[in-house]
């Protein structure tokens, strides 16, 4: 086996593809099929398989794909869902290694066994399946169009895999419109096998492919997607396009974090963690895709804007600031550069606005000065349209400039504001392969995707740890629930798992009696707090089971009578497993630390601010787990009220370090016990550096293995 083989060679370079369900009736999927792959020029044998006609395209067609004398490596299917199980058992015994199954009909149209049955039968037969319920693929590598979308791909050297069809198929003519050219596009459809991740895996050491746009409706094994998606993103830049931004499936959740946790905010932050570039929608993921995939990477973060007009100037400078991008800000060295090619009236603040009044000499001396200059690292020209706007010679010094940018490989993209003939030398511009736009933001965001991806590249790689939490001892803990028929721990269970795990916890006793409830109040030192322990009352507050600044014995004898008596009006028949004393733990800044499993990554994490708040301020943000130091430390930097925790208007900063160490022991205790489903610790209070943090109330919830 070669180094970096991921399996998939064949999928990429079939030397022969049979043709199921080949057919010379124009309109049929099984034509377009034989004739994307014919005017395709596909370099490997290509075998249609007839039942009824003898040729099909002028080539021989076989009944059954057994009879064919030489290899198959790729079966394409297009017949319909009924006859494909019997098709897989004959590809497997003809010993076919790929099978692409553009058939629909089984689990997106509710046939789930069917497609069970389908893939079982392929995987058993030792064979890998795209689809079912897909376009096709195309691969440049062996010129095969085994879709049934438009002809003439380009080739080139960006892949897109794509779960819609229709949308993919869409895909092919915009690249054509954009002039970029593909080394792959692959339907995912149904992933009844073949996933996202599978094909990342390949594409990450595929010499062909700089770099890789993904169109994702949904995730089905998201642990898995995220290694691959880590692994690739360190070489090439992957756009990934979401669709369904929508809370639904958040809802029924027990805890705050699993109300937060919304499947588009996870997806957002761990594709951030995974350093996927995220874009909004098509039109922003292809111009990212295209300038990426040609433009040089800037050596250094420092960024010139060089303008006609002081207004885009400053819409391109906030633009800036939104996608964090660095612009160069030393006056003197600014003057240094470009001094020589500013008229009167110009600026040579960046933005360097060499005024309306300039001709495009002054335009063109200004870019070369950027481009000479080591400090300059990237370079955004934008230009007004002025009275003497020439299309034709500005698309010819643009198109100097470009060629020289690029020869010294230093990025550089263009807006073009002003009327139609702007608009037609953009269009020019564009089909000469020259990121030229029409709308600043538009420009500026591909350079934050072009930074994004840098950061990437020169990201250091930490270990991502699971700290020993005590789990055996966890474990138990969780199993005496589960055995009580219980799916969550009562608090004082709740919190021996956090001690467990090194989490500090208040001091607290259960008391069973008025004495016990004194005893424990002398022993933890007033003042106290005392809270009702029981299975049948979750939210104890409602209850009036709480009692807080107990400051001493008469107050936690008052106390432990009117708890027991609010308890039993609120529901005479709960259970009352005793009452906690605790310490009276004093206020710190207010944070959240939430664990759960999510349904597509698996488990996640959430860190935020507000405490009781939370719901309102929602100043929180996730990472999938494990995590390394420097996930956990971005995770916290990640939160609007990041600033507190560094102290704000004199205050001192916070125990971060405490905090950070909380987090990572959270996110281990998840990671290695499977049956605790959340964790909520709410409020958690930071208190200033060196002195801690404690854990005020948890939340765990748990569950039997299977249940998870
Ligand atoms: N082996 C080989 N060929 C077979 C066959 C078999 N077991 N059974 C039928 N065929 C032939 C048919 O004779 C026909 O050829 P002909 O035109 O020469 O008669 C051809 O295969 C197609 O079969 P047909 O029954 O006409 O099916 P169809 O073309 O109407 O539909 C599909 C087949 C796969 C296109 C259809 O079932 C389907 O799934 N359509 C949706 C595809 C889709 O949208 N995918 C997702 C895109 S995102």
């Amino acid at each position: 086996m070669k180094e970096n083989d991921t399996g998939m060679d064949l999928f990429f370079e079939p030397g022969s593809v049979a043709v199921i369900g080949a057919s010379n009736t124009v309109g049929k999927i099984g034509y377009k099929l034989m004739d994307n792959i014919v005017s395709g020029s596909y370099e490997g044998k290509l075998y249609p398989i007839n039942p009824r006609d003898p040729e099909v395209f002028g080539m021989k067609a076989y009944k059954n794909i057994t009879e064919i004398e030489g290899p198959v490596d790729m079966a394409v299917i297009a017949i319909p869902a009924t006859f494909v199980l019997d098709e897989v058992e004959k590809c497997a015994k003809k010993g076919v290694k790929f099978l692409v199954m553009i058939t629909s009909g089984f689990s997106e149209a509710g046939n789930i066994e069917l497609e069970r049955k389908v893939i079982k039968a392929a995987r058993d037969g030792g064979m890998r399946v795209l689809g079912p319920n897909i376009f096709g693929l195309y691969s440049s590598r062996v010129s095969l169009n085994a879709t049934f979308g438009p002809k003439g791909v380009k080739k080139g050297s960006v892949a897109i895999i794509t779960q819609s069809g229709a949308l993919g198929i869409a895909m092919i003519g915009m690249t054509a419109t954009e002039g970029i050219g593909l080394s792959s596009i692959i339907s995912v459809g149904n992933k009844g096998d073949l996933d996202e991740a599978d094909l990342l895996d390949h594409l990450a050491e595929d010499v062909n492919t700089k770099a890789i746009m993904a169109y994702i409706e949904g995730i089905t094994r998201g642990e898995r997607m995220l290694e691959s998606l880590r692994r690739v993103t360190r070489k090439k830049p992957v756009i990934v396009i979401k669709s369904g931004r929508s809370r639904r499936g958040a809802m029924a959740a027990a805890s705050h974090t699993g109300s937060l946790a919304g499947s588009d905010e996870v997806f957002d932050a761990v594709m951030r963690q995974c350093g996927v570039l995220r874009a909004e929608n098509l039109e922003e993921g292809f111009n990212w895709l295209k300038f990426i995939a040609d433009a040089p990477l800037p050596s250094g973060k420092d960024t010139v804007i060089v303008t006609n007009g002081g207004g885009i100037g400053v819409m391109a400078t906030d633009a800036c600031e939104k996608y964090g991008i660095e612009l160069l800000d030393e006056p003197e060295l600014m003057r240094n550069i470009f001094s020589s090619s500013m008229p009167s009236f110009g600026s040579c603040k960046n933005p360097i606005d060499i005024t309306g009044q300039a001709s495009e000499v002054n335009y063109k001396d200004a870019l070369l000065a950027g481009l000479e200059s080591d400090r300059v690292h990237a370079m955004m020209a934008l230009y007004c349209q002025t009275a003497d706007f020439d299309k034709a010679s500005y698309s010819e010094m643009i198109t100097l400039i470009h060629n020289e940018y690029m020869r010294k490989h230093k990025p550089i993209a263009y807006s073009l504001v002003g009327g139609e003939e702007v608009s037609e030398c953009i269009k020019e511009l564009r089909s000469r392969g020259i990121p030229a736009f029409q709308g600043v933001y538009e420009m500026v965001s591909c350079f934050g995707a072009l930074y994004r991806f840098r950061e990437n590249l020169l990201r250091e790689e930490q270990e991502r740890v699971s700290i020993d939490t005590g789990s055996i001892q966890i474990g138990k803990i969780v199993d005496a629930a589960l055995a009580d028929g219980r799916d969550f721990l009562l608090s004082h269970e709740a919190r021996a798992v956090l001690e467990a795990a090194g989490i500090p916890t208040p001091k607290s006793r259960i008391a069973h009696t008025i004495e016990e409830a004194m005893e424990a109040a002398e022993m933890i030192g007033y003042p106290v707090v005392m809270k009702i322990v029981s299975r049948d009352i979750l939210h104890k507050s409602d209850a009036g089971g709480v009692a807080l600044d107990l400051e001493d014995q008469e107050e936690v004898m008052d106390a432990y009578q009117l708890i027991i008596r609010n308890a039993r009006n609120y529901d005479p028949h709960a259970r009352i497993d005793g009452i906690e004393v605790s310490e009276m733990v004093h206020k710190g800044l207010e944070t959240i630390i939430g664990a759960r499993r999510d349904r597509s990554f698996g488990p996640i994490l959430m860190f935020g601010l507000g405490g009781i708040y939370v719901e309102v301020m929602k100043d929180v943000s996730f990472r999938a787990l494990p995590i390394s130091r420097g996930e956990a430390i971005s995770l916290l930097k990640e939160v609007r009220s990041y600033p507190l925790l560094l102290g704000v208007r004199g205050e001192e900063s916070k125990d971060i370090e405490a905090l950070i160490d909380s987090m990572m022991r959270v996110g281990s205790i998840l990671s290695s016990v499977k049956r605790i489903t959340d964790i909520e610790i709410n409020p958690l209070f930071v208190y200033e550096r060196g002195k801690g943090v404690k854990v005020v109330d948890i939340r765990i919830m748990v569950a039997r293995d299977r249940e998870v």
